[in-house]
């Protein structure tokens, strides 16, 4: 059995729930296609989405106890919304569990929730492939994908710029990670204009 094979089997016991589980194995597709469309390396991105929410069926008084535990140095944002601990914490779970100690996947772990200033193409293609992949539900889906296979870094400034504008329109604070990673893709911007956000 390849080491992918048993990474997937290894994910489905850890992450027992069978919706999230299946969302891992999509986004670890999603990834591994726009890996191979952009040069990348592929079985790192298929590794990297496969898994990238280790720690998402966590409690958030469990988060935030994994986090203390691991000196974890939890962030203003971090403790008003626990939920978004379960990125930092799956990288640190996938040494601790799945030992794989590639910081380049650790790097795209932490950052596939919120973004970051700083992000590597693997982390970009993890972001992306976690937040178009197939099942997820709303209207510019499709069109965001496509952009993704085309150029990661106008996906990126469109997908966050999406974000964010839902956030605002549902009362949500925004990390100030996520306005980093906008800022950071913002050169993007004419280049997107075409693409619809509605
Ligand atoms: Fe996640
Ligand atoms: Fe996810």
């Amino acid at each position: 059995m390849n080491r992918y094979t048993e990474i997937a089997r290894e994910m489905r016991s850890a992450i027992s729930q069978r919706d999230r589980a299946d969302h891992c194995i999509r986004v670890a597709r999603c990834a591994e296609l726009l890996a191979m469309r952009h040069g990348l390396d592929a079985a790192r991105a298929r590794t990297a989405g496969m898994l990238h929410d280790l720690g998402r069926l966590w409690s958030a008084s469990r988060l935030l106890e994994e986090a203390a535990r691991r000196n974890y140095p939890v962030d203003d944002f971090e403790r008003r919304n626990p939920i978004v601990l379960h990125a930092p914490l799956g990288a640190m779970l996938a040494s601790e569990r799945f030992a794989v100690r590639d910081s380049e996947i650790a790097d795209a772990v932490a950052a596939h929730t919120l973004g970051a200033a700083q992000m590597s193409p693997l982390a970009r293609v993890l972001y992306l492939a976690d937040a178009l992949e197939p099942k997820r539900n709303f209207a510019e889906r499709g069109q965001l994908w496509e952009l993704a296979m085309q150029d990661l870094d106008a996906a990126m400034y469109a997908t966050l710029e999406r974000t964010v504008a839902y956030s605002r329109s549902r009362g949500y604070e925004i990390a100030p990670r996520t306005k980093a990673a906008l800022d950071t893709f913002s050169h993007m911007k004419g280049k997107v204009s075409t693409v619809s956000t509605h």
